[in-house]
């Protein structure tokens, strides 16, 4: 089944200028990509996308990276959309991510860990319509 995910390329990943070596990772795997923006986001915004983990105790720090510089949120299309994203981005520590994976290859730290990526369809859809509206994604990508 054709999925949507949303990936954001959090801001340690913009600081390194890697930019377009994830995105260029994304579409070697067969992502398409259907939307893409630059945003920084503040402090209440980061929060709330995070809302889920509001009780865990690195939520504050993790609030705050997210809100120290832009990101770049993006929709990717692709078959198993969901589930293929998370084996190319890795587990959420990269000491503990597969080799070749982007965590592994260019993450600094479990929180510092370059990309977001949603983890069920569920979660895809309320992610996706946070950062953009329809009228935002491209249909009919191929
Ligand atoms: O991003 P992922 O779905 O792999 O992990 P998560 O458990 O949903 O956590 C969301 C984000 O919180 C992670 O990507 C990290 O940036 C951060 N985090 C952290 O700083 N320390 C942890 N022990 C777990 C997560
Ligand atoms: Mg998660």
């Amino acid at each position: 089944m054709v999925q949507r995910t949303l990936a954001i390329l959090k801001p340690d990943c913009v600081r390194k200028n890697l930019i377009g070596k994830v995105i260029k990772r994304f579409e070697a795997e067969g992502f398409k990509i259907i939307g893409m923006k630059l945003v920084k986001l503040d402090s209440n915004t980061a929060g709330e996308f995070y809302a889920v983990h509001k009780d865990k105790p690195f939520f504050y720090d993790l609030v705050s990276f997210m809100s120290s510089g832009p990101c770049v949120p993006m929709v990717l299309e692709k078959e198993n959309a969901i589930e293929d994203y998370r084996k190319v981005i890795g587990a959420t520590d990269p000491g503990k991510a597969d080799e070749g994976t982007i965590r592994k290859m260019y993450a600094d730290s479990k929180e510092q860990n370059m990309v977001h990526g949603s983890d069920a369809p569920d979660t895809a859809e309320y992610e996706i319509k946070y950062f953009f509206s329809s009228k935002e994604l491209v249909e009919n990508m191929g």
